[in-house]
């Protein structure tokens, strides 16, 4: 079937994969927004949800090095007091609204304790049209893939439901005009080897593409956002940052076609500094680099917010001005020129909560 957003689609995912610029990924669902809120004692009511995503959208310059942000079902229909649409606020600041589509996780019974599939398909045409008029242009839909030998995880069950559910919803999104972010993620959760890491990612980015393909996605009109290639949160001995990039750019090389125009990666639990240096090791790392790299960070990107911010209005220019410097900071990792001391006051702090759900 010819599609009528074919255009449209392949410029939006170049914009977005633009040199020099990544993804904010504010599309915390109301649940995990609450998690974040509570250690600076903020209370989750739409209020303050409403006042913490419309700061951070109204940062100045921050289009300098932020192509698109991911938002919330109630973030993309919110508005402000004075009764503008938060993406409004988006799309005068240059930032291309995206949206979290799917629906969270649910058991598979049969496959491996603790394996998932992602929920949402059901409907979704008709929410990605609503979306599409509500000025959104990309979506996301995660779907998590956990590594643990102890009970055979993960299982080609789980790694088939989880990939043809990414490509389902990849081709819907392509019927009704957003770019699909095709988020695959291997948990760091676990005590395996790099080793093991690369070999997992490999396998599941193979069933990936040829689910993809399968499906008839089109290359040029997805942005993939992987987790890097690294040890288990709890190996004994982790990889340097020198081998990540190495393993990560090597898995890429090995299956992801040069038609995708960018990759963006999640932070996965890594702290902002340790998210920023990685992706700059990546991005000068020796080797065919036919994809813009870069970032679509969340916990990365609003740690040290978060902690500026603590639920005051006079703190929020301190807030912007720290969500402007870790912007920056992985803005120049795009291009493999971050030179290190970002800052933050949550900047070297890890991020990371087993079994995250977002
Ligand atoms: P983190 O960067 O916090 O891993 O999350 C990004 C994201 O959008 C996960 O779906």
């Amino acid at each position: 079937m010819v599609n009528k957003f074919e255009d449209e689609l392949k410029q939006t995912a170049l914009k977005v994969a633009s040199a020099g610029k990544g993804i904010l990924a504010a599309d915390e669902s109301i649940g995990t927004i609450g998690k974040r809120f509570a250690p600076i004692d903020v209370e989750n009511n739409q209020e303050n949800r409403r006042k913490y995503r419309q700061f951070l959208f109204e940062t100045k310059g921050l289009s300098e090095y932020i192509s698109g942000a991911i938002l919330f079902e109630e973030t993309l229909f919110d508005k402000t007091p004075e009764g503008k649409p938060l993406v409004e606020i988006l799309k005068e600041n240059d930032i291309i609204p995206g949206i979290k589509v799917d629906k969270g996780q649910a058991s598979i019974m049969n496959a491996a304790e603790g394996e998932t599939s992602t929920q949402g398909l059901d409907g979704l045409g008709a929410r990605c049209a609503e979306y599409y008029k509500q000025g959104a242009r990309f979506a996301k839909w995660r779907a998590v893939i956990k590594i643990d030998a102890s009970t055979g995880a993960p299982t080609d069950l789980a790694i088939a439901e989880q990939t043809n559910g990414l490509a389902r919803y990849a081709s819907i999104c392509q019927e009704n005009g957003l770019v699909p972010i095709v988020e695959p993620e291997v948990l760091m959760d676990g005590d395996h080897s790099i080793e093991v890491s690369a070999e997992v990612t490999e396998r599941v980015w193979h069933a990936q593409f040829k689910a993809l393909a399968d499906h008839k996605v089109l290359f040029e009109g997805i942005l993939l956002k992987p987790n890097m290639v690294r040890s288990g949160a709890d190996c004994a001995e982790p990889a340097d940052m020198a081998t990540v990039a190495a393993f990560t750019l090597r898995t890429l090389q090995r299956v992801v076609p040069p038609a995708v125009p960018g990759i963006n990666f999640l932070s996965g639990g890594m702290s902002e500094e340790e998210a920023t240096i990685a992706l700059n090791e990546i991005n000068r790392a020796p080797g065919k680099k036919p994809w813009n790299i870069s970032f679509s960070y969340g916990r990365a990107l609003q740690a040290s917010v978060l902690q500026e911010w603590k639920g005051s209005d006079d703190n929020i220019p301190a807030a912007q001005e720290t969500l402007l410097a870790r912007s920056k900071a992985n803005g120049e990792a795009q291009l493999g020129k971050y030179g290190g001391g970002a800052g933050g006051a949550a900047a070297n702090t890890s991020t990371y909560q087993k079994n995250y759900s977002y």
